[in-house]
């Protein structure tokens, strides 16, 4: 069975009540569940922290035993040189996703510290942005 987990950043445990026009008003733990139960195939682990630390020991953890690692840095996207060194540093392929459009938004969200070590990048389609990160890992 595949092994992939889903990496959340912070603030994305408050997904359902967050700024709901630009995140929906599902919750992370519902859309999992539902995820799961659709790629039964599949192991699907999850990760979320408000921490830059914790998502580095995290990678640094999965990132020799897991097949796919689906990473939302939200925010430390923009600025975290660190995350970007552990993926450069760990051998599971990384996919990054982002809920929204970031290149429809603010300029500082146009740059990410993740794409150039990513194998892919997937965003602005909502919740269905982790699906569609979660099938390039299927044969
Ligand atoms: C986000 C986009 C980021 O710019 C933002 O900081 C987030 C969420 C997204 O999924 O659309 O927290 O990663």
């Amino acid at each position: 069975m595949k092994k992939l987990i889903i990496i959340n950043g912070p603030n994305l445990n408050l997904l359902g009540k967050r700024e709901p026009e630009i995140y929906g008003s599902q919750t992370f733990t519902e859309y999992l569940s539902e995820i799961k139960k659709k790629y039964m195939s599949l192991q699907i682990d999850y990760f979320q922290s408000n921490i830059e630390g914790e998502l580095i020991d995290k990678l640094h953890e999965v990132g020799f035993n897991y097949d796919g690692i689906i990473l939302n840095a939200a925010a430390y996207t923009h600025t975290s040189v660190g995350m970007g060194d552990a993926i450069k540093g760990i051998e599971t392929p990384v996919v990054e996703v982002h809920i929204s459009n970031t290149f429809g938004r603010e300029a500082f969200r146009h740059q990410s510290y993740i794409s150039p070590n990513a194998k892919g990048v997937i965003l602005g389609f909502g919740l269905q942005s982790y699906e569609l990160a979660i099938q390039s890992f299927l044969d």
